[in-house]
């Protein structure tokens, strides 16, 4: 059998060789409330997700500066090595969202109650990151863009050759995706949680987390392909003529 209250004096106080001096375990694991102090035992693994995120999110904010850099100096295979950095970063943060679905509604409500105001929205990581983006799409066109006059038609479409610019750019619509596809798993551990439909702590969560939702960090990389739809579906109309044999008309639509 377990002693639990020994269990709890060991994990509060760990012993410090090289390794953890190094990684200041002492100073990570006192970052959280003191066990004894927890309003369920659930708290603890709400705690832990969040700052794991906000661990992996200090990462790739970082790791968004090293690649602005790196894009400057022209290092262009380590720019991209390292887009694929944060982009994992971003599906870890997804994927570890549902750690918190192992938690009872009822558990989370005792929880809530120790938040105060505090919500998701001023998770400093997620802020720093929203204002990554737009300095990132302004070295892209001052890269691949501007000294040229290329346009995104043209490095997708008329004249596509897979080349660099356009690397880059499905790096970057690859971190519009994913940071897009986190939004979308956490409002379903939202819907899961608390239910939508509740009042939040700022009072309008269904609003604000749907806008956040349907934002777009690089419209113009989404757009270029709806153009590219367009501009190949005027030679053949709104319908393509069928493929199977015989019969006439009838697009797929895809
Ligand atoms: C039971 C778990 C959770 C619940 C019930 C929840 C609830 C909410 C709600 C209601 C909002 C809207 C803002 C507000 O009205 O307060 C929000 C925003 C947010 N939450 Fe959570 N959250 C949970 C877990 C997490 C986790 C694990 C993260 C990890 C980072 C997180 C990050 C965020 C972020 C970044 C926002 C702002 C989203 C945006 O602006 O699009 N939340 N959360």
């Amino acid at each position: 059998m377990l002693d639990k209250t020994d269990l709890h004096a060991r994990l509060e106080a760990p012993v410090m060789k090289d390794y953890g001096v190094y990684l200041a375990v002492d100073r990570l694991l006192d970052c959280q409330k003191p066990l004894a102090t927890l309003a369920t035992p659930d708290e603890l693994q709400f705690q832990i997700v969040h700052q794991v995120e906000e661990l992996w999110m200090k990462l790739a904010a970082f790791t968004l500066g090293e690649i602005d850099g790196l894009l400057a100096e022209g290092q262009i295979m380590r720019a991209l090595t390292l887009f694929g950095r944060v982009h994992m970063l971003l599906r870890m943060m997804t994927e570890q969202l549902a750690l918190i679905e192992t938690m009872s509604p009822y558990d989370y409500q005792a929880i809530r109650l120790q938040l105060g105001n505090g919500s998701g929205q001023e998770s400093p990581g997620f802020q720093l990151l929203l204002t990554l983006p737009a300095p990132l799409w302004d070295r892209y066109r001052a890269l691949y863009l501007e000294p040229t006059g290329r346009t995104l038609a043209d490095v997708y479409d008329t004249g596509y050759v897979h080349d660099t610019a356009y690397m880059v750019a499905e790096a970057l619509i690859e971190f519009d995706e994913l940071f897009q596809k986190f939004r979308a798993h956490h409002i379903y551990l939202v819907h899961r949680s608390i239910g939508m439909g509740s009042k939040a702590i700022s009072g309008r969560a269904v609003e604000l987390l749907d806008a956040g939702a349907r934002h777009r960090f690089f419209p113009e990389l989404w757009a270029v392909r709806a153009a590219m739809t367009d501009r190949w579906g005027a030679e053949y109309g709104v319908k393509r003529p069928s493929i199977r044999h015989g019969d006439a008309g009838h697009g797929s639509g895809i």
